[in-house]
């Protein structure tokens, strides 16, 4: 099993002031026994690396465009992310893809730029409410796990979050059983096409992760960390799920 990823993401939300949180985490977990990637929004990305340089926890961006540069305004490119101090980046989160339009074609091009930057794509699959009703969700993630990943992936440039859209930021995680069937068609998924390739790819579970949730869902069978939104605010909420990772 490859070593935990905890990984936060902040959203829309972190100020100047809030990078103490992130330093909070990196003092209270000097040799932690996963690894921790903070994503906080574009502005902060240069200050958060400055503020956890020399610790082990990596920084990460939420988005990027697929184009190296150029007439894009408002966009941010993969090696800019990268030249901010950057290590990994969240592709294709159900936000993104619902309030931006994103599709399937999009996050490759985004997962090939991020590849391309140095930069290791976090590449988030899920379904909606009304696609689960419907029996449609083996149908739908493992369409959109296809679909956004390039050829070539590995266990260095990619990770894949399950992130149930229904789920997230409801306060209710998905239950063991229907993470650990998703999670079991994922990680067949990823074998069948990378072959060996796909041993180092991480699978993680988002949604409402907290830490009274955190250790039965690590304990699921093919969940190899979590995607934290909310909880992953506070140095306190983060660092317990960080505890319960390792
Ligand atoms: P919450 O943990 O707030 O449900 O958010 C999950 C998420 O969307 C992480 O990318």
């Amino acid at each position: 099993m490859p070593r935990p990823l905890v990984a936060g993401n902040w959203k829309m939300n972190g100020l100047n002031r809030d990078l103490t949180e992130a330093r909070a985490v990196a003092d209270a977990h000097p040799a932690p026994n996963c690894d921790i990637v903070i994503c906080p929004p574009a502005t902060l990305i240069s200050r958060m690396s400055a503020t956890l340089e020399g610790t082990s926890i990596g920084v990460g961006g939420q988005d990027c465009h697929h184009a190296g540069s150029g007439a894009h305004t408002g966009d941010v490119s993969a090696e800019m992310l990268r030249d901010a101090g950057a290590d990994h980046v969240i592709l294709g989160h159900s936000e993104r893809r619902s309030a931006h339009g994103e599709t399937d074609d999009d996050v490759r091009g985004k997962v090939e730029a991020a590849r391309a930057a140095g930069l290791t794509a976090i590449v988030c699959v899920g379904e909606t409410g009304a696609e689960r009703e419907a029996g449609r969700t083996i149908e739908v993630v493992a369409r959109q796990l296809a679909e956004s990943l390039p050829d070539g992936c590995d266990g260095l440039d990619t990770v894949v979050a399950y992130e149930p859209v229904w789920a997230i930021g409801s306060g209710g995680a998905a239950s063991e059983a229907d993470i650990a069937e998703v999670h079991a068609v994922l990680r067949g998924a990823l074998t069948e096409r990378y072959g060996a390739d796909a041993e180092g790819v991480r699978l993680l579970y988002g949604g409402s992760v907290k830490p009274e949730n955190a250790a039965g869902i690590f304990a699921i069978e093919h969940v190899d960390g979590a995607l934290v939104g909310g909880a992953s605010l506070s140095a306190s909420g983060f660092g317990a799920i960080i505890s319960a990772a390792g």
